[in-house]
């Protein structure tokens, strides 16, 4: 047999992602209700991390971590790469694997991930998965059937592995599917950042929420100041019951709530953009997200306002409480022309980068983090990146860069 029983908790995210990854689990962990050591990931390429299944930790995971797209956990991996092979693989370690869920019934979906190296399509290899699963079942007296509306349990086939050891890897999703959709937005503007990378563009940045001020001076649609609050108290993004755990064993016994991992953090968050439409989208996403009202009048700060223009000063008038201000941190995602700039021209596009190097030099002792994804970017800017490291918004290749002024 060329199966194998496994059991990790598997963390994906974008390209390049795992050290920020790791880091916020570890970061999460200490501070949840759980005594437990989370021990030295497994990497497969820079993007996938491998910890040895622990429920505790996947349960922080799921709830909390907001910079990985998908949490699961491995149960069992097969070298098949064809169709009946995987079946004739799948079906006996499933049978005999006691943490899957008991009867008499159950619901299940099956999810494709990464498999371009499989030799059938994806629709094949969701059925050829969902049929082992059904038959393993059976033999445990479960009578199983798909429903993709509202399953039970969430099983997700992928190819994964390192390039000279790759495997079909079968698995049930904790995580509630893509985790960038936290289920808060309303309104995008035309060129949203993905929330997972909004997350990691703030821990590039090294925000400490309790002393500095972040500022995002093109806030478009809220993506990142939304994320720097909930970063900034440890707020769930997932809640318990959203899940579907609660057929499974590892499960049972823990927390039904999710209260802040770090409450009472007053993060000081302000959110600006030269675009009034935005301003709009901005309030109904902060509405949407629980970000309004007087809790967070001193807390989260909207205005319009030209990056150009922008000094110190004015960023001291829009946080009246805060005294003497310390130098905070940018976190910025600018135009960069592939969606954007087609009207703007590059000329202009170039020129608006110029200014806002300028206007950003006004900062002294501040730092930023970019999520750029025009090359011509960093000359234009004229500041020199303290870290360069590629990365995507969904499609589009681009850099994360972090700067110190
Ligand atoms: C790529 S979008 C930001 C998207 C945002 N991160 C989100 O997730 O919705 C760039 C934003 O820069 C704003 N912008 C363009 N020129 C500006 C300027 N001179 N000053 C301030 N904001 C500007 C645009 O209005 C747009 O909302």
């Amino acid at each position: 047999m060329n199966a194998r029983r496994c059991d990790d908790l598997r963390l994906t995210g974008s390209g390049g992602a795992n050290r920020v990854m790791e880091a916020e689990l570890k970061r999460l962990v200490m501070r949840s209700a759980f005594d437990v050591r989370v021990p030295n990931p497994k990497r497969e390429g820079d993007e996938t991390l491998l910890y040895p299944f622990d429920a505790r930790v996947a349960w922080v995971a799921a709830c909390y971590h907001r910079t990985s797209s998908r949490i699961s956990w491995d149960l069992c991996s097969s070298a098949a790469v064809r169709l009946e092979p995987l079946f004739e693989d799948l079906v006996p370690v499933l049978s005999s694997d006691d943490r899957l869920p008991g009867g008499p019934e159950l619901r299940f979906s099956v999810e494709v991930g990464a498999a371009s190296d499989f030799e059938a399509s994806p629709l094949q290899l969701r059925g050829v998965v969902k049929n082992a699963i059904v038959e393993a079942l059976a033999s445990r007296g479960v009578t199983a059937d798909i429903d993709s509306e509202a399953p039970d349990v969430v099983f997700i086939v992928r190819r994964a592995g390192t390039p000279e050891a790759r495997r079909t890897v079968v698995g049930i999703d904790l995580g509630g599917s893509s985790r960038h959709r936290r289920g808060a937005r309303v309104a995008t503007g035309l060129a949203p950042l993905r929330e997972t990378l909004a997350a990691q563009l703030i821990m590039l940045s090294r925000w400490d929420a309790r002393t500095e001020p972040l500022v995002d001076p093109m806030t478009g649609s809220a993506t990142i100041p939304i994320e720097a609050a909930g970063l900034a108290v440890g707020a769930a993004i997932r809640h318990p019951s959203e899940l579907p755990w609660r057929r499974l064993a590892a499960f049972e016994g823990l927390p039904g709530e999710t209260p802040d991992l770090f409450p009472g953090t007053a993060a000081k968050i302000v959110a600006l953009d030269a675009d009034g439409e935005c301003i709009k989208a901005m309030v109904g996403n902060l509405r949407a997200a629980g970000l309004t009202g007087a809790a967070f009048d001193q807390s989260i700060v909207i205005g319009q306002q030209d990056v150009r223009r922008l000094t110190p000063e004015r960023i001291e008038a829009l946080l009246p409480e805060v005294r003497d201000m310390r130098p905070g941190v940018f976190c910025i995602n600018p135009p960069y022309g592939v969606r954007i700039g087609g009207e703007r021209g590059e000329h202009e596009l170039l020129d608006l980068y110029d200014d806002m190097g300028r206007a950003l030099a006004r900062f002294s002792g501040w730092r930023a983090a970019c999520f750029v994804a025009n090359p011509k970017f960093v000359y234009a800017f004229g500041h020199h990146p303290t870290m360069t490291k590629p990365a995507s918004n969904a499609n589009l290749r681009g850099h994360f860069l972090t700067f110190q002024f």
